[in-house]
């Protein structure tokens, strides 16, 4: 190799290789943005999903423990000692765990790779049935009838909806008379503090939700499930301290509960 074959490598090595790498990266990311988003997110998502549910276990387990003695309005479920659960917000199915063996359960989720996701996790659905499975951009209950289940589950899904009033009328819609609306929702802090100003201000500068799936810091979607007129509603404010995760203080603040159609 020449002294000048030997600069010009130095050169690429110093300016081209980075240049090239960070124009295919902008290329690749603008062209893949939302494959990418939603692969990254999925992954983000699990991670949290882990060692907040560590975190959970104790509250999730009462949560659903009430699961255990509802008897179906379904007779054919009834006769056989099942329910019919809807869980809307399925993501990693890390609630199944806590449903009555065989449920029948109707999956309504936003992410369109849940069929391969579910696919590559057989095991995960080894102690329920899978009754139907809906994927919308919004979570779309439409499909499902008037007063067909026994039970809806929510956990994080209110932060994120569109309409958070549409989706709570329509799990009441769908919940037959007496049957249960489980939730579990982070919720943002005192107005007057200032860790619901940064909340408000990562919320209302679209960066929050650019990035978690439209999620938002700055609501208080107990208000809204209390103005949804449930017969009965038992809640209580939970905090989490997850330690492992910076952003986790964002979502420190939860509300758990069960509302009754
Ligand atoms: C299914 O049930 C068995 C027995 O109760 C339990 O050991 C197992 O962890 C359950 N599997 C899932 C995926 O929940």
């Amino acid at each position: 190799m020449s002294a000048f074959d030997i600069t010009v490598l130095q050169y690429l090595m110093a300016y081209g290789l980075p240049v090239i790498s960070v124009v295919s990266l902008i290329l690749c990311i603008t062209k893949h943005f939302s494959t990418m988003r939603n692969k990254l997110l999925s992954r983000l998502v699990s991670s949290f999903d882990t060692s907040y549910e560590r975190i959970m276990v104790v509250h999730k387990k009462n949560l659903f423990l009430p699961l255990h003695d509802v008897v179906s309005s379904d007779w054919k479920l009834k006769n056989k000692g099942l329910i019919r659960i809807v869980e809307i917000g399925f993501r990693t199915g890390e609630n199944l765990k806590y449903y009555p063996k065989n449920s029948h359960v109707i999956v309504v989720d936003r992410n369109l790779y849940i069929h391969s996701y579910l696919d590559s996790n057989p095991g995960l659905t080894n102690n329920v049935s899978i009754e139907d499975l809906f994927v919308s951009s919004e979570w779309n209950l439409e499909p499902i009838a008037d007063n067909s289940v026994d039970a809806v589950v929510g956990t994080f899904i209110l932060c994120s909806a569109d309409r958070v009033n549409l989706v709570l009328s329509e799990i009441k819609r769908i919940l037959v008379p007496g049957g249960l609306y489980l939730f579990l929702e982070h919720c943002s802090e005192p107005l007057d503090t200032f860790l619901y100003k940064i909340q408000n201000f990562l919320t209302v500068t679209k960066l929050w939700p650019m990035l978690f799936d439209g999620c938002h810091l700055n609501r208080n979607t107990l208000q809204d499930i209390k103005f949804a007129k449930f017969s009965d509603l038992d809640y209580q404010y939970i905090t989490v301290n997850n330690g492992h995760n910076k952003f986790s203080k964002l979502m420190r603040t939860h509300f758990i509960g069960t509302a009754v159609k």
